[in-house]
This record gives C-alpha cells, structure tokens and sequence, in this order.
C-alpha cells in the first residue's frame, strides 16, 4: 500500500496538467448498489465506499440513491419506471459539483445495466470507466430469484411478474419486467418491454448517440459470475445471451456485435472491452479481486492508470 500510493503521488507530479486545480485529485466514482440493496447499507455499499476510498485516497464517491430515503431506494430496486429512474438520477447528478469533470462507474447486478444506460442517456456524466459486475445487459430469461426467502418486497416482485412481465401495470411498474427478455418470444420483447429494447438497440428505430457514448468509454470492463444463480443467463453480464432452445449465443455471435450499433465491436477492437470471469456464484467476489480492479481500472485518477498491479 505504501509503496503504491509514493509512486502514484509521484507520478502525479510529473504529470504536467492543464487543469492545476485537478492536480492530484483522483476522479470521483459512482457506485449503483443491487437489487434488494441500497445506496447506503453499512454492510454492504458502505463496504464497497470504503474499500474504494483505501485504495484510491481523497476519491470522492457517490453511492446512487433513488428517492428520499433508504427504504424508499431499496423499494425502487423492485418498483418503479426505469426510465424515469435514469432520468431522475441523471439530474440529480448533475447537480452535484465534485461530478462535473467526469467520474468513473461501478455497478453491482442490476445496478451496472442501469448505469449502462446512464452513459448512454445522460450525457452531462462524462464517463470514463464503467466497471459492471454480473450485470444483466443482454436481459435476464427467468425473473431473478430473492437472495433470501424473508424478502417481501421480492416476493411481491416476483408474484407481480409471474402474471405476465408485460401486462398492463406491470411492464412499467415492476422494474425487473423491463429487462426480462424470453428468447422463445422475442417479438412480445420487442413490441412490449419499455426498456431494454431502446437502451440495446433492438428496434429499427436507433438512437445514435448511445454507440458514440459507449465508445467514448476509455475501458468497459464486464464481469461475470461462472455459477450465478440470480442472472439466467450468466452471459448476459457479457452481453451474450442464449437462443430459443437454450444454447448460449456469445456477444460475438450477435447481430449487435456484428453491425456494431453499440460500438462494443468497436471497444473490443480496441481492446477496450474486457471480460472478466470470476469462478462463484452471483456477486461471490473477494476483497482482493474487488481492490484489484478499482486499482486497476479507478486507480490513476485523471492521467489514466498509474498503478502496476497484475491482471485478476
Ligand atoms: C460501519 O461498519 C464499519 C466497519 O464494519 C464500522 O467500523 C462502523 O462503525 C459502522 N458504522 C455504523 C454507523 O454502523
Ligand atoms: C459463433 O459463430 C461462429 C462463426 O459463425 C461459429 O463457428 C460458432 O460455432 C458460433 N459459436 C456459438 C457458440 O454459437
């Protein structure tokens, strides 16, 4: 630790800036929590802030909350309009002065999808790495499961979906409904899902200035759970996904790769596009893996990575 933080203090130094006031300090982070979760669980995100704030010292870090409250943020995770959700982060983001000269992400399960969709819709956040960690980009095929039984508001959550992800009320109430997608009925995905479709690129009609986002990304890093049991399929944290009978179809098998609407061609080119697999179940992730990647992707600040640290 010691050792590390001279030679970043060092090279922060040398670095000639034009900006002086940004001198020596490192870009902020945003961390969006997961389903059940919230911004502020002491156990839980508290850990995650805090393990950033060690390795990258005087990081400023924001944990996403949506609505007044804690209980009101982990009622969100099941309930709500995504897309109102991202618009309302992106303002309140906005807002915050630490965040204007850009920021680096990292997501937890659902929370890197929704971050995903920030750097595409909100573009007053200048990204510059987005880390997600068993993300569901590609969708899910089977309605999550509750990590634990006690949960009401999942299984509320779950009761809503099992009768029917887009019928009325539920499609744009039940936020796990708007990245469900069955690969056996793709065309109810399509017409009814009020999400995924449009942040993915799925419809005819594309918005064009979500693949400039996504390539203006100086690192897009996927990590992905061997043995998840939440996300079906894990793949879809590498925004693979599986055909109608079942069989995985990787990201590089996609007409999305191929034509490349989202720039992840582009990034992958570009060795820009990391894939991580990690051997465990859903977030089954250690303390030194976790510091490995915010060293390695947060950990240089604005002058890109200073630290050394080996690969996972
Ligand atoms: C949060 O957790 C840390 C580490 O476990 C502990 O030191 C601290 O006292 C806790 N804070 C609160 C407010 O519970
Ligand atoms: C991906 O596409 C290549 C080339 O078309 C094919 O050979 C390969 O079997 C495909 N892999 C999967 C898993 O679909």
């Amino acid at each position: 630790m010691h050792l590390r933080i001279s030679t970043f203090l060092l090279l922060m130094f040398l670095s000639v800036s034009s900006e002086p006031f940004m001198l020596g300090s490192p870009l902020p982070v945003i961390v969006w929590h997961g389903m059940g979760d919230t911004c502020c669980d002491n156990s839980t995100m508290g850990e995650i802030v805090r393990l950033i704030k060690d390795e990258i010292p005087g990081v400023f870090v924001h944990s996403v909350q949506i609505g007044d409250t804690e209980s009101a943020d982990r009622n969100a995770g099941f309930f709500g309009n995504l897309n109102n959700q991202i618009d309302r982060v992106c303002t309140e983001l906005e807002a915050i002065p630490e965040l204007q000269h850009g920021a680096n992400l990292m997501g937890f399960s659902q929370g890197g999808l929704f971050l995903r969709a920030l750097v595409q819709r909100c573009p007053t956040i200048k990204a510059k790495s987005l880390v997600t960690f068993g993300s569901p980009h590609s969708g899910v095929a089977e309605i999550p499961k509750c990590p634990n039984d006690g949960d009401a508001l999942c299984g509320w959550m779950r009761q809503l979906a099992s009768r029917g992800v887009y019928s009325w009320y539920i499609r744009d109430h039940v936020v796990q409904a708007q990245y469900f997608k069955d690969p056996k009925r793709l065309d109810q995905y399509l017409r009814h899902n009020i999400f995924l479709p449009d942040i993915n690129g799925d419809l005819d009609e594309r918005n064009t200035n979500y693949r400039s986002r996504i390539i203006a990304l100086e690192k897009l890093v996927l990590v992905r759970f061997s043995e998840d049991n939440m996300i079906y399929p894990s793949q879809s944290s590498w925004f693979g996904f599986i055909d109608d009978e079942g069989n995985e179809i990787p990201l590089q098998n996609t007409t999305m790769y191929h034509d490349d609407w989202l720039g992840l061609r582009e990034l992958d080119e570009d060795s820009r596009l990391e894939f991580v697999n990690v051997d465990g179940k859903h977030m089954e992730i250690g303390e030194k893996s976790l510091r490995r990647i915010v060293a390695k992707h947060f950990g240089g600040g604005i002058r890109g990575s200073v630290f050394r640290v080996q690969d996972y």
